[in-house]
């Protein structure tokens, strides 16, 4: 796998990001996502709310609010847990995340669920020095909030203080029994929901993999314990299908990793992460957790409602359990693209190709008249396309450049109306990966290109 500077750079010049608040000298780890990014993203939500939601027989989708009654923040345990060990270093005053500290200079351990003093004693003992200054000096050790605060109104005070979610799971649980209602949903049933969550990341970075600003995509899929099927596995094992057959991840891409006792989340008795391969190393992808009916639970006693399931076949009242596959969009348009960009070696020159699954490519199709002379019927073609595929026009330098510039941006076909259109009806189709060519009729060309797109 490619370098992750090389990867910025190129997805910065092709406008898939850009540095946010780049004219006024940027926001630290804050990303745009420019024309080409915002196509990927937006393909990549449908990609997952086909698969998860819209095409799934159990489940339905959501769209809750991003700031919710601060009680809801209370119950789900997040005011008080939702923290990160935070430790500054005494000569040089930067601020660090504990465990991360321990997991960068020793890779293969997980420190997860380590107490303070345990941080704390390994720094020490191991003489962990500060990235930046190269000193061991720091204080010790005091828990952060990762939840965004603000106040809604015009009073600034305690009453008025809210908060932005930090994850868009709690959205469903307060909505659990209003869809089930409303849907006359039965268990098993699942909610899907995408959206943009909100955490005071003590230390941001490695590019778009961890920033303070993101949008997730979760399943809460509620289901009667007592049912006897492993949905956990189910769901699981869906994730890596997802992955493997949607968006071509390799099984040498990726490791499944259970998390074990001290390191499971308070909410969790059983989660396992998919850890990606990324070019600054392994890193969580996508996590799998059992979160038993520990929500449900904590919103029934907080918010006095039931919210138990009355199961039509036995008048049992049922709290639901709950398996929850969560992963972060940019998070994994990383990984895509760090799997999809290759710098092949050809003849007499070196191409950027970005291997795209098509259904993620900003787009399938670019069409290319050879020369002017070709520009009208190109153009005709070009607006003919565009009812059934997300097609571009390029009629801008010779045609190899042309070639290479969709390449870049991973277009998987690319169509040339050349001096022959006009005599045999016909065009070339390219395709990115082999760059093998082929004459096509344009009367078969819609059947043609959906095939080679499926
Ligand atoms: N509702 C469960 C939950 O939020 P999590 O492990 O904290 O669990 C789930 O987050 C996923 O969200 C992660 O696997 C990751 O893909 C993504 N994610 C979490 N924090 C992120 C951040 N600061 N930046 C980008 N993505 C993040």
């Amino acid at each position: 796998m490619e370098n992750i500077d090389k990867i910025i750079a190129h997805l910065k010049s092709q406008g898939f990001v850009f540095q946010s608040s780049e004219i006024y000298g940027g926001l630290a780890n804050s990303w745009d996502y420019g024309p080409l990014g915002a196509e990927m993203k937006q393909k990549l939500k449908t990609l997952w709310w086909n698969y998860f939601v819209r095409k799934n027989p159990y489940n339905i989708g959501l769209d809750s609010s991003i700031i919710l009654n601060p009680k809801v923040w209370e119950a789900s345990g997040h005011l008080n847990n939702f923290n990160d060990p935070l430790i500054d270093c005494k000569s040089c005053k930067t601020r660090w995340r504990a465990d991360k500290l321990i997991e960068e200079k020793h890779p293969d351990m997980n420190v997860g669920g380590w107490a303070n003093a345990e941080l704390e004693k390994f720094i020490a003992d191991d003489g962990i020095a500060c990235p930046t200054c190269g000193k061991q000096d720091f204080t010790p050790i005091r828990q952060f909030t990762l939840m965004f605060k603000t106040n809604q109104g015009v009073i600034e005070d305690d009453k008025s203080t809210v908060y932005l979610r930090p994850e868009t799971a709690q959205g469903i649980f307060i909505n659990f029994k209003n869809s089930q209602r409303a849907l006359r949903k039965k268990l098993p049933f699942g909610i899907g929901q995408i959206g943009k969550s909100f955490r005071n990341e003590i230390t941001p970075g490695n590019f778009i993999f961890r920033t303070r600003e993101f949008e997730q995509m979760e399943l809460e899929f509620f289901f009667d314990p007592k049912d006897g099927q492993d949905w956990f596995q189910y769901w699981l094992d869906n994730v890596v299908k997802f992955l493997e057959t949607k968006l071509n991840f390799t099984k040498d891409s990726y490791v499944i990793r259970k998390h074990d006792e001290q390191e499971l989340a308070h909410y969790s008795s059983q989660t396992s992460d998919i850890e990606f391969n990324f070019p600054f190393g392994r890193g969580e992808l996508w996590g799998v957790a059992h979160r038993g009916s520990f929500d449900l639970e904590q919103h029934q006693k907080n918010s006095k409602q039931d919210l138990t399931y009355l199961d039509p076949t036995t008048n049992e009242k049922i709290l639901a359990n709950v398996i929850e596959p969560s992963v972060g969009v940019e998070r994994l348009m990383l990984a895509i693209l760090c799997n999809a960009y290759v710098e092949e070696q050809l003849e007499n020159d070196t191409r950027i190709v970005l291997r795209l699954p098509n259904e993620v490519a900003p787009y399938n199709v670019a069409i290319f008249p050879l020369q002017k002379q070709q520009r009208d019927v190109a153009e005709k073609l070009y607006n003919e396309l565009l009812c059934d595929f997300d097609a571009t026009f390029d009629d801008t330098g010779n045609i190899g450049k042309r070639y290479r510039r969709q390449d870049a941006i991973g277009t998987p076909l690319c169509i040339t109306v050349d001096f022959d259109t006009e005599n045999d009806q016909a065009v070339t189709v390219r395709e990115r990966d082999s760059m093998q060519q082929e004459r096509v009729k344009i009367s078969d060309l819609n059947n043609y290109l959906k095939n080679k797109l499926k």
